[in-house]
């Protein structure tokens, strides 16, 4: 036969057009695009369903240490796994760098802990903590010859944050090596004010982790982060945006010519600080935390306008009922100890497009544009992913856009033990995810072993 596999009879989607047709595959490859194609092993009858690039979540944490007796849910195995069954096809973990730690050594450890274990390909972003001259120097340029082309910047975590000048010399390093910067703005010296005076008070539950990271903390250190990006002359990617405020600054910056991008996730769209002030508020705690309806309007106007070129899970998932996750016991005396983030690496696209691609927001090539295909343009996968092209990888997803779900943890393959979604009804759903070629979930069965590859990236368009 002349294909592997032909995908035939569906709607395919691309972040440009919507047509009909088959789509021929050969070693892992998208060789052929035409009305009508014979002569495969395998034919997967798509009618019905739509043919998308596979989801690339640019923004996920997978066994990241994040503090004293606090482990993450999920293993590479369980995240990858989690991301197939949402439709996604590849993730971006994060390498995070420990004090005094060589970016290498980093970066050895993950792949250690990844090796044959994805279910989904792997690309790793690094966290620079640690900033030396030699990280900046050697490491950093080395690395993004190498194909680690992005890093993420803290101006909060202790242990994370780095100041102003090392902002500045970082994204310099970002400049000189052709890399993506990537920075967390919010103003660590002001949520450290507000969290001692609400502890002061008795204010240790849940709720207060939302009310000592207001607006302003995330929009002074956005302004900030973009001057600096300014001064620096590099373009940056603002990750998790919540609101309004912030996202004004994105958008005032572009109007003067600056290169910034920005990032939002499902939880800015879907929740809010309210969340957190419930029984098991813990569940929805995250930075920056969910704001309120005006804010997911707010949001919704940036993704429908462009501001937000990409929508990210931020999947930074821990056990509700657990010492060593929400219900550490430094966490039950006060919310400053409760570790930050929640789960949604499997959710992430259908709430999209049962929010909005369904009701109307946006249509189906932004949806693709935003879960998949300006990921891979950002960070340097275009055009091997993130599209339905001749030549690209065989990533699709095939997708169900009348199946009702309800999503709900007993469902979803996470390794948390909750999901901050649970009851929210969706239209939309993947049927389908193959990766190179390989289908890895099929009508809600994981049917391969883990193929998974880390995938070297180019450096980003600038
Ligand atoms: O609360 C969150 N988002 N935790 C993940 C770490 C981060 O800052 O992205
Ligand atoms: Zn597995
Ligand atoms: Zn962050
Ligand atoms: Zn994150």
């Amino acid at each position: 036969p002349s294909f592997d596999t032909i995908i035939s009879g569906g709607t395919v989607v691309t972040a440009s057009d919507t047509f009909k047709a088959d789509i021929g595959i050969r070693g892992g490859r998208i060789v052929a695009i035409a009305d009508t194609l014979t002569g495969a092993a395998e034919v997967i009858d798509a009618s019905g369903r739509l043919v998308m690039p596979g989801g690339i979540d640019s923004h996920v944490h997978i066994s990241q240490p994040s503090g004293e007796g606090v482990v993450m849910a999920d293993d590479f195995d369980s995240a990858t796994r989690s991301a197939a069954f949402g439709g996604n096809t590849t993730v971006m973990p994060f390498c995070f760098q420990e004090q005094g730690q060589s970016l290498r050594d980093a970066l050895s450890w993950y792949h250690g802990l990844a090796e044959g274990q994805c279910h989904v390909d792997v690309s790793f972003h690094l966290i620079v903590s640690d900033p030396t001259p030699q990280v900046l120097g050697q490491e950093l340029p080395a690395l993004a010859e190498e194909g680690y082309t992005s890093f993420k910047m803290f101006m909060t975590y202790e242990g994370l944050k780095l100041t102003d000048r090392q902002i500045l010399e970082t994204m310099t390093a970002a400049k000189l090596s052709g890399a993506r910067a990537m920075i967390h703005a919010e103003n660590d010296d002001a949520i450290n004010f507000l969290r001692d005076q609400a502890e002061l008070a008795g204010d240790t539950a849940p709720k207060f982790h939302a009310l000592t990271r207001p607006i302003p903390v995330e929009r002074e250190a956005t302004h900030r982060a973009i001057s600096l990006a300014e001064i620096a002359d590099v373009p940056l990617m603002i990750v998790h945006v919540s609101n309004r405020e912030a996202m004004e600054e994105i958008a005032r910056a572009r109007a003067r010519g600056l290169k910034i991008y920005g990032e939002t996730c499902p939880q800015y769209l879907v929740l809010t600080a309210e969340d957190l002030d419930i029984p098991q508020g813990a569940k929805n705690v995250c930075s920056p935390p969910p704001r309120d309806t005006a804010s997911q309007a707010a949001c919704w106007e940036g993704i429908e306008q462009g501001i937000f070129d990409v929508y990210s899970s931020d999947h930074c998932p821990f056990r509700y009922d657990d010492t060593a996750g929400k219900k550490h016991p430094m966490g039950e005396k006060s919310f400053r100890w409760i570790p930050n983030g929640i789960p949604g690496v499997e959710t992430r696209l259908p709430i999209l497009f049962s929010e909005g691609v369904v009701k109307g927001r946006i249509s189906l090539q932004r949806f693709v544009a935003l879960t998949a295909t300006n990921h891979a343009r950002l960070y340097g996968l275009y055009p091997r992913k993130g599209t339905i092209a001749i030549g690209a990888d065989a990533d699709i997803v095939l997708w169900d856009p009348e199946r009702q779900m309800t999503l709900s943890q007993d469902i979803l393959h996470h390794g948390s033990d909750y999901t901050p979604y649970e009851g929210f009804e969706v239209t939309g759903w993947p049927v389908l995810t193959m990766v190179r070629g390989q289908v890895v979930v099929r009508d809600g069965t994981l049917s391969t072993p883990s193929t998974g590859l880390h995938i070297p990236r180019e450096k980003p368009q600038a």
